[in-house]
């Protein structure tokens, strides 16, 4: 065998020369070509699917996985899960855009919101700090003028952990590894770099100008962020290493920026109730709130929060990556191409397409319109279940129950069909889309998680959900949701739709609260201590409510 080999990259264009035997994911990951790769390349998301044509032609070995994941034409025509492949001798490989981590760089110069109120107990002998927002997911940074209160650079990047897996259990198992907390340190610190990197660049201001950086994240990023063991998150009680607010110099951890600037990075309040959180409930002001509120962050690991002035409770649900396509058939992100809503009018069905263009999958949105929608047609019963033909009520178009087909002995449903379903015809030709009934089924286990989390947390507290006065539906992906929809499938609770609001990315609203105001320092290590939390998986009656939450609603919704 080779000692190295040669990659062609398409359509890339890079000529790569990677070691003999490395894993394809891998080797690619070491010149900057990151796939998507959710299961950190154990063969069990299947997105890390790549073209590969061997030199000499012949063809690549097929492994289980590739045989669960793509279809005999996919791998007819040479595609392969590139984490199952070992290089063994010079290829030209293909990645299609849906396998790529994408790089989702949206820097912009004022972010438009009103400018923050600067507290009279602040003073900086510099003009500007940073306020970050560390997801599982999308690393997102602000850079603060002190002077007038504005935002007036933003960068956004995928954490560049997400090679070790899609949400924050694959990480604590990464970091359990030999070196594994020393890498996703490395990762989150290069994305951070990058963002700063941008920022400056793109505003002209040097390093030497910025006073402070606050972060915030989950518990899990935090500790990554520290190189804080998290052997203890592994298992129950799920102990993080610290929880205060942690004040340190930015370069000492490896953050290209002056060696003056100092970094303040949130408290946290559990294993899984992290800074996020308690920047999120700081941004809502709940602590000062006369009326009970309920913050909901759906993620792969959803957090909710409930209280008012008189105290704050909180707890976590593992609801896992559905939400983001991960273990559903034709699951994406919600990047371009990723449906990412649908409707069923009583002639046709209506796909939105981020990007406007053909659909190559659909997105956690996306996810839960096909399944509300199914639902309000009596296609999807309340055990989740797809109905046959001849057990739709009566009334079912022709055109729609013909969508109910059977693939490998249960019903799926027929989403797209580029034969009769329009869509932006501004790319190549899409394949059909379909929703299985496993599909189904994952994305019930996630939304009962979350709803477990609501209703145990409201049980605890003894609070009735007419007492709640409003449901605050907290990041990135709440912002997209239809709550209607959400609600319609149990995911948010059962509350008029007016009691329903988007908080949009409050957890960066909090951090950028807290890089202005010693005062609302005070206040979010206050918000973090006193927090009641519950652990939902040690709780008597996770079991029970987490079965009922699998059912979905039978309809009746408060208007
Ligand atoms: S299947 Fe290859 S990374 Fe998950």
């Amino acid at each position: 065998m080779h000692e190295t080999c040669s990659i062609s990259v398409l359509p890339d264009n890079r000529e790569l020369i990677v070691p003999a035997n490395a894993y394809l994911h891998e080797a690619l990951d070491r010149h900057g070509i990151s796939l998507t790769a959710y299961c950190d390349g154990m063969g069990l998301c299947g997105k890390c699917i790549v073209q590969i044509k061997l030199a000499d032609e012949s063809e690549p070995p097929i492994t289980e996985a590739d045989k669960k994941f793509l279809s005999e034409e996919e791998i007819e025509n040479g595609y392969r899960l590139a984490c199952q492949w070992r290089v063994v001798c010079n290829a030209e490989i293909t990645i299609p855009e849906k396998s790529r981590v994408n790089h989702l760089n949206i820097l912009i110069k004022d972010a438009g919101e009103s400018p923050l109120e600067l507290s009279s107990d602040f003073s900086s002998d510099r003009p500007y700090g940073f306020a970050f927002d560390i997801g599982t997911t999308t690393v997102v940074g602000s850079l603060v003028d002190y002077q007038t209160g504005k935002t007036v650079g933003v960068s956004s990047y995928l954490n560049g952990q997400q090679k070790y897996g899609a949400d924050v259990i694959s990480r604590i198992s990464h970091s359990i590894t030999g070196t594994g907390l020393d890498e996703l340190n490395s990762e989150l610190i290069q994305t951070i770099n990058k963002i700063i990197d941008d920022v400056l660049n793109e505003s002209s201001i040097s390093p030497d100008k910025i006073a402070e950086i606050v972060l915030t994240g989950n518990t899990v990023m935090l500790h990554s962020l520290h190189k804080e063991s998290m052997e203890n998150m592994a298992h129950l009680p799920f102990e993080p290493s610290y929880t205060k607010a942690k004040n340190i110099f930015a370069a000492k951890m490896g953050i290209k920026i002056d060696s003056k600037t100092k970094l303040y990075s949130f408290p946290v309040v559990s294993g899984f109730v992290g800074g996020d959180t308690v920047s999120c409930m700081l941004a809502t002001d709940m602590d000062k709130s006369e009326k009970k509120q309920l913050i909901i962050d759906i993620g792969t690991n959803g957090e909710v929060a409930l209280g008012n002035k008189n105290g704050w409770t909180t707890t976590s649900a593992p609801a896992g990556p559905a939400f983001e396509g991960a273990r559903i058939s034709a699951g994406m992100r919600g990047a371009n191409g990723a449906i990412e809503h649908v409707q069923i009018t009583d002639d046709k069905m209506i796909i939105d397409v981020i990007g406007q263009q053909p659909p190559v999958g659909i997105c956690g949105t996306g996810l839960i319109d096909i399944a509300a929608e199914l639902l309000n047609r009596g296609i999807l019963d309340v055990t989740g279940r797809i109905n046959d033909i001849d057990e739709l009520p009566d009334g079912t178009p022709d055109w729609l129950s013909k969508r109910i087909v059977d693939q490998n002995g249960e019903n799926a449903f027929l989403l797209f069909d580029p034969d009769i379903d329009e869509y932006f015809k501004n790319g190549a030709e899409p394949k059909k889309i379909y929703i299985t009934q496993r599909d189904l089924r994952e994305l019930q286990l996630a939304k009962a998680a979350v709803a477990t989390a609501c209703d145990l947390i409201l049980k605890h507290e003894n609070i009735k959900l007419e007492d709640v006065c409003c449901v605050l539906l907290a990041g990135a992906f709440g912002n997209y949701l239809r709550p209607a929809n959400a609600r319609r499938i149990g995911l948010i609770p059962n509350v008029p739709m007016d009691k329903i609001h988007f908080i949009g990315n409050a957890a960066s609203t909090g951090a950028k609260r807290v890089l202005v105001s010693q005062k609302e320092r005070k206040r979010v290590e206050r918000i973090a201590e006193e927090a009641g939390h519950i652990e939902l998986a040690a709780d008597p009656g996770f079991q029970m409510s987490y079965a009922d939450q699998m059912f979905y609603p039978d309809g009746a919704v408060v208007l």
